[in-house]
């Protein structure tokens, strides 16, 4: 008989590209099949984010009520980031888990399985050149990772803490994972890394030295492949070379993220980004200069500690001058092993609601306006996701999600589509978009 694997997967596209890892393996080895029914899984995964304080209280409640409705035998496990810097803990907490897997172990799945009360968290273990069995959620769209962990020490973020070092995997195997996915037919692919635009500074082995720009260009040679997107670039690793190629290359999406924090100088410095209000507001105006019709998306951090009103501000006064499409926006959440954690001068939990509203409105007004230069326009869409509602949607280029009344025959395809109509979308709870029919 089969086995079921029931799998929850919360925080970024690199959470969801492990998930994608571990179901693999599990496939592959060890005979299992996904379910949607908790009640008769045979195991039971949630792949965790600690990005934020929230979803790791969230964890414990969510695994008491797992322990209850699996059936008899039934096995749990703890992925992903909280797994990494929890650890064992987990297991004293919640005693029903049968295992604790990091976020940097994903390729010993099939190992804890048959080990009771395993817990493999090591953040450093080399997963770079690891061969993991191929299984995608979506035919048409691939997720790749190019590099895994990060090296930057932003004072308020855990994941250094969570995925270790920073490792590029060498180019030779991200080529031939895209050349795979799009032989299997996928005509878009999705590069993740915490920092993809420093990739190629540190590989496990002897490799030659290729950067992001380099890699893109070597992608881009996969005649079958069109589109090709990737998330996140770091602003500090902005360069011309980079942005150049960016504006240049017709199979790259022009559709740029780049994560803000803040738009104050001083709390960029005490955040420890690397980059300035300037610098910021400089490659932006280089980028448009450059590439017009991109769009720009970015995540922004508010009420971080010592954060004043003039530094809210600045702010203010990015997001009015870039005028971005996209934002997701979050209230500083303090996180264990990190600088700021110990930092004094936090901003009352007031003013952090009250700058996140002001925050969010600004940008609805932004994007209405924004919205308004759409109507009329035709856009290439590419066509991904069956809506219950005889909708297919999909993305422009620029990533303007774009719904039309179709059916699965549109699916993989490229159309041209009209603008005719305009809604707003809450692509996430805290983020705000374009939608568009
Ligand atoms: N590597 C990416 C970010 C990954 S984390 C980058 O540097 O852009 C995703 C987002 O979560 C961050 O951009 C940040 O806006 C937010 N975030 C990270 N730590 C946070 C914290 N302690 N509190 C609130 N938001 C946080
Ligand atoms: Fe976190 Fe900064 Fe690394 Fe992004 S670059 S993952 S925010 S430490
Ligand atoms: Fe991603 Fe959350 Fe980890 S955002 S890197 S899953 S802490």
């Amino acid at each position: 008989m089969t086995k079921k694997l029931f799998i929850e997967t919360l925080g970024c596209a690199m959470n969801s590209r492990d998930s994608e890892h571990i179901i693999a393996e599990l496939s592959e080895k060890e005979g299992f099949v996904t379910t949607d029914d908790l009640k008769s899984a045979d195991l039971i995964l949630i792949n965790t984010c600690s990005v934020r304080e929230k979803p790791v209280a969230k964890l414990f409640s969510e695994l008491g009520v797992f322990n209850k409705k699996k059936k008899e035998g039934a096995k749990i496990g703890v992925c992903g980031c909280t797994a990494s810097h929890l650890g064992e803990e987990i297991i004293k907490r919640a005693p029903y888990v049968s295992f604790v897997l990091g976020a940097r172990n994903v390729s010993k799945i099939t190992e804890v399985l048959h080990k009771e009360k395993a817990v493999e968290v090591d953040i450093n273990y080399d997963e770079s050149e690891f061969a993991f069995n191929d299984f995608r959620t979506s035919p048409y769209k691939a997720y790749i990772n190019i590099s895994i962990g990060c090296d930057k020490s932003c004072t308020y973020c855990i994941v250094p803490k969570t995925r270790g070092e920073e490792v590029s995997i060498p180019d030779s195997l991200i080529v031939k994972e895209a050349q795979k996915a799009v032989e299997n037919g996928a005509k878009e692919i999705f590069l993740l890394g915490q920092n993809v635009n420093n990739y190629g500074r540190r590989f496990s082995g002897e490799h030659e030295k290729v950067n992001f720009t380099e890699l893109l260009r070597r992608l881009s040679n996969i005649e079958k492949l069109q589109r090709i997107r990737f998330t996140s670039p770091h602003p500090f690793h902005m360069d011309d070379e980079f942005i150049e190629e960016f504006a240049s290359n017709p199979k790259i999406c022009k559709s740029m993220h780049m994560p803000l924090q803040s738009g104050s100088s001083k709390v960029l410095k005490d955040m420890k980004r690397g980059y300035t209000k300037e610098w910021f507001l400089n490659r932006v105006e280089k980028l448009r200069s450059v590439c017009p019709e991109v769009s720009i998306s970015t995540d922004i951090i508010v009420a971080f500690p010592g954060e004043s009103d003039e530094d809210f501000e600045d702010t203010l006064d990015v997001m009015k001058k870039v005028k971005f499409d996209q934002i997701f926006s979050f209230k500083y959440s303090p996180r264990p092993e990190t600088e700021a954690r110990h930092y004094t001068n936090t901003v009352d939990e007031d003013t952090a609601s009250y700058r996140l509203t002001t925050l969010q409105n600004l940008h609805t007004d932004i994007v209405d306006e924004k919205n308004k230069e759409y109507l009329g326009k035709v856009y290439s869409v590419y066509f991904e996701d069956l809506n219950k509602d005889y909708f297919v949607s999909g993305r422009s280029d620029n990533n303007i999600v774009i719904k039309v009344k179709g059916s699965d025959e549109l699916l993989g395809e490229f159309r041209d589509v009209k603008i005719t109509e305009i809604g707003r979308a809450h692509v996430e709870l805290q983020s705000r978009g374009h939608l568009v029919c």
